[in-house]
């Protein structure tokens, strides 16, 4: 059995004697409904600390009117267990109350310009202030030596840098590789709302991305490439949000031959809405 934690004493009072004991902490920020790409990040937090604090906490700042913040799955035993397994020291489970004492409409938000606006932040406006406002809060919570995040959010993981290096939380910001099925489709606790055929469609998001990698390196015309991604997205039954080739910090690249580029799409099967990308120099 993990040990959970539900209030900042609680949590505080196991954080201050690992300190006392000179141990290196590592945290791992999570949204619950835990899968192997999340345990993958509490295998690579043992590697860089001593203890280990997953957060499960379905942060309603993050999510728009229309999303699906009510439906988001919560299956707080299986996490404890599966956390448990993963070598994870404590879980802490946080209220609505503890992690917004003074109510979401009252909350102190941290704004991330620039990385935040673009891509997901223009379709998911606000999506973003929620996270690094979420985020910012658990740093100050745990006071951690080291938080893991995954690449499959790669740009929440660069909102993340920013925010870390911007206000100064002596932090390392550690990225994990995106975890895939055996199919290639990038793990998610959204794929689970799939139904019928658009489990096997799914796929077709790595394999544009993969497309785009092969088609980049040829040197064709990028925003051509992007445009034709989408146009067979589309006929494969997506709504396409958007398919680009960016920079690592997200810039607009004018040459498929820079190194460093990445794809990154998203896109709505029936109510689903996914995410993934593909950084070009991985493997
Ligand atoms: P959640 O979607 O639960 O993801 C928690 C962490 O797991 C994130 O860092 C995410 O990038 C990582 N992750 C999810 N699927 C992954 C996969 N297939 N491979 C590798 N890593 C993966 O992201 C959030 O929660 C929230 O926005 C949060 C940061 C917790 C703030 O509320």
């Amino acid at each position: 059995m993990i040990r959970t934690v539900r209030t900042i004493a609680e949590l505080r009072a196991h954080l201050a004697g690992w300190r006392d004991q000179g141990h290196r902490i590592a945290l791992v920020p999570t949204m619950g409904n835990l899968h192997a790409g999340h345990f993958q990040l509490i295998e690579l937090a043992r590697q860089n600390a001593d203890k280990v604090v997953a957060s499960v906490f379905v942060n309603p700042t993050q999510f728009g009117p229309n999303e699906d913040f009510s439906r988001y799955p919560r299956t707080p035993e299986g996490d404890a267990e599966g956390l448990a397994k993963a070598g994870c020291d404590v879980l802490f489970l946080p209220s609505v109350e503890t992690m917004y004492p003074l109510g979401a409409e009252a909350a102190v938000r941290i704004r991330v310009p620039g990385v935040a606006d673009v891509l997901e932040g223009a379709h998911r406006p606000g999506h973003f202030d929620g996270v690094a406002t979420v985020v910012a809060r658990l740093f100050n919570m745990v006071h951690p030596d080291v938080a893991l995040f995954g690449r499959k959010d790669y740009q929440q993981l660069q909102v993340i840098r920013h925010m870390a290096r911007d206000l100064a939380f002596a932090i390392d910001v550690v990225a994990a590789p995106t975890v895939r099925e055996p199919d290639g489709l990038a793990m998610s606790s959204r794929n689970q709302y799939l139904v019928g055929d658009e489990r096997r469609t799914a796929v077709e998001l790595i394999n544009n991305l993969r497309m785009l990698r092969e088609q980049a390196a040829l040197g064709l015309p990028l925003r051509g490439l992007e445009a034709e991604a989408e146009q067979r997205l589309t006929a494969a039954g997506f709504e396409v949000d958007y398919v680009a080739i960016r920079r690592a910090d997200l810039s607009v690249p004018e040459d498929g031959g820079e190194p460093g580029l990445l794809a990154l799409v998203a896109a709505r099967l029936g109510k689903t809405r996914l995410i993934d990308n593909l950084e070009f120099d991985s493997a």
